[in-house]
């Protein structure tokens, strides 16, 4: 049987007005017309307040969350638009409840799949990196192993480069691991007051027999004002210079420029890395703080890179508050920056 609107109103009112005339035929005096008319009206009367209670403000609402269970059935929760309804109707809140819960939940569903699709991706490139240097070293190994060993000359330039192969292992599983650590939370921030110009005196120090090599001018270009007190991660902030300086070196042609110096601003110290180097092209500036990226995978993967320091660069900076900015001309250089907030110290003069 069928319960549609109009079959529900028409036995109703056929049997209000089956107990209406009866009740009236109890009376006394009650002519027969008059039982007919009470009965055609009663009939009709209910009919048409059933009919429209039953059609308007539940069946059609029904309807509605049926067709809306069925879409989320047939997962087709972005074809789902808002329902409108009457205010009266208290089955609209229902649809309503139905229809938030759906879009929350198609929400989840797409970061799920965002999320998966990365975690394949990065399994991926993470695979393929570490295949390189193990691939290379155990090459070396087995050319040893089968027979290179005897030969002196062979045998310290392959396990020279094996050992190579293996250090550069070492540093991307420690990049890896630092990327890692940062995102889950597990390496806490250690704030302190520090000098900034002698953080990276120190590090410019560590680089000057590699910028040395390609006789690229590698400078600190600060006055001794002791202005450059920040309140940062100490150790963090190396990490950040390190691979901002050394990018700039590797990226940067045989007798260019690498310079390090400060903006002093009110509250904050900006730190600018400026090179002469070979510059990124701009549609490529928006992706090089991804993992693993990389402007010309080939070249910079001679030059030992795997596309992970920059990553870092931002994670720590974003530990911070703060961002790094890039500039950058193709042929003429880069400049990458950041800010910090100053702190106060010993020797501070006015602004
Ligand atoms: N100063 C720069 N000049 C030109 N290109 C740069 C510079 N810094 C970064 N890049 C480009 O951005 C990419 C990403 O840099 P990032 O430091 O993340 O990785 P990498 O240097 O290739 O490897 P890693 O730092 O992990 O050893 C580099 O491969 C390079 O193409
Ligand atoms: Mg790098």
């Amino acid at each position: 049987m069928v319960y549609s609107a109009r079959t529900l109103s028409l036995l109703l009112a056929f049997s209000i007005a089956i107990v209406t005339t009866l009740f009236l035929s109890l009376v006394e005096g009650v002519e027969r017309s008059a039982l007919f008319v009470a009965g055609v009206i009663s009939f009709s009367a209910s009919y048409l307040l059933t009919f429209v209670i039953l059609e308007f403000l539940i069946f059609r609402e029904i309807n509605k969350i049926y067709k809306m269970i069925g879409k989320l059935k047939k997962k087709e929760l972005s074809g789902i638009a808002k329902q409108k309804g009457g205010a009266l109707n208290p089955l609209e809140k229902i649809n309503e409840e139905i229809f938030s819960f759906a879009t929350l939940k198609q929400k989840e569903i797409d970061e799920l799949r965002k999320l998966e699709a990365f975690r394949k991706e990065f399994i991926a490139d993470v695979s393929h990196e570490l295949k390189t240097p193990i691939f290379a070293a155990q090459g070396f190994v087995h050319t040893l192993l089968d027979g290179a060993v005897n030969d002196k000359n062979v045998r310290t330039k392959f396990l020279k480069k094996a050992a190579k192969s293996l250090d550069g292992l070492d540093d991307l599983v420690q990049d890896l691991l630092t990327l890692s650590q940062i995102e889950t939370g597990d390496i806490k921030m250690h704030f302190e007051q520090f000098d900034m110009r002698k953080l990276c005196e120190e590090v410019i120090e560590q680089f000057e027999e590699k910028a040395e090599r390609k006789k690229i001018k590698l400078r600190l270009l600060a006055d001794n004002h002791g202005k450059y007190n920040v309140y940062a991660d100490y150790k963090r902030i190396t990490q950040v210079i390190n691979n901002l300086v050394s990018n700039a070196i590797n990226y940067t042609p045989d007798e260019g420029e690498v310079n390090v110096s400060f903006d002093v601003g009110k509250k904050n110290l900006t730190t600018l890395v400026v090179d002469t180097g070979e510059g990124i092209p701009a549609s490529h500036l928006h992706r090089i703080f991804e993992r693993f990226y990389r402007v010309d995978k080939s070249r910079s993967r001679e030059k030992g890179g795997t596309g992970l320091g920059l990553a870092i660069v931002k994670h720590i900076l974003e530990g911070h508050n703060t961002k790094a900015e890039v500039q950058s001309t193709v042929g003429v250089g880069s400049v990458f920056s950041f800010k910090l907030p100053r702190s106060k110290g010993e020797g501070e003069q006015a602004d």
